[in-house]
């Protein structure tokens, strides 16, 4: 019988690719950014399990952003899986991103992973719509035996930045009462914010992570961008439900950012 093994995922959040490779927001090459994230990731020694997109893919939820997306992405040779976000259309998603599917539940040895969607078409902000909380209870239900993880886009709580936290998820409280009853949950991933941050919550955590294009100020009320570099979250899964996270930054030299810029 083969020993339990650690999976390890890698969450990568916000890429917002354009519709081509030249595309710059706030002074950054978002395609660029993500090339050399991915290229990162490949150089690694441990390879993971699987990289985890949450959200964001595109800047303006166009077709050939995604193509250049999942043309790049293929490249590493690791499964992916994907989540939308505000910037991004489902629908033009489901037909484009077609090597890897919208999963909901990925099982990896013991652990459940659990994919929700946040982003309603329209809105800036999170809402986990009826269908999506249903799924939620039912799965934590049916995997109770299991230790769980859940990646969504938008954090379902504020991160210390006024302007950001008012896009948090609308009905989070509904979303802590369903995690908060079950006792298997042991963190929730989000991206949106373009920073790292760890909040306890529901009798869990949750982690938000870097961008792999440009970062947010930390504790801004207004729109403020950050120096920071490039970065993505890995995750480790132990078998016996222990659960290690960090972040791994990007040392871009020339690096820098457009501070003029007031929105995205
Ligand atoms: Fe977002």
């Amino acid at each position: 019988m083969s020993q339990p093994q650690t999976h390890r995922l890698i969450q990568l959040t916000d890429a917002h690719i354009g519709e081509d490779r030249h595309h710059r927001l706030a002074g950054i090459c978002t395609y660029d950014t993500f090339r050399q994230v991915l290229a990162d990731i490949a150089a690694r020694r441990d390879v993971p399990d699987m990289l985890m997109v949450t959200g964001d893919i595109a800047a303006l939820g166009k077709q050939e952003a995604y193509k250049l997306f999942a043309e790049q992405i293929r490249f590493v040779d690791i499964p992916y899986a994907w989540l939308p976000g505000n910037h991004d259309d489902f629908d033009v998603m489901q037909t484009s991103v077609t090597s890897a599917p919208y999963w909901s539940l990925l099982e990896f040895g013991d652990w459940r992973v659990i994919s929700l969607n946040s982003a309603v078409s329209g809105q800036v902000g999170g809402t986990l719509i009826e269908a999506e909380l249903e799924f939620l209870a039912t799965t934590l239900r049916s995997e109770s035996g299991h230790p769980i993880i859940i990646f969504t886009h938008h954090p379902p709580v504020s991160v210390g930045c006024k302007w950001l936290d008012k896009q948090k998820i609308s009905n989070a409280h509904e979303f802590e009462t369903i995690v908060a009853s079950a006792s298997n949950v042991r963190a929730v991933f989000c991206g949106h914010v373009h920073q790292e941050t760890e909040t306890r919550w529901a009798g869990s955590r949750i982690y938000t992570s870097p961008s792999t294009c440009f970062q947010f100020a930390a504790n801004s009320a207004d729109f403020a961008l950050s120096n920071d570099c490039p970065g993505y979250r890995w995750i480790d899964l132990h078998p016996d439900g222990y659960l290690e996270t960090g972040v791994c930054r990007l040392d871009i030299a020339d690096f820098a950012v457009d501070h003029q810029v007031q929105n995205y």
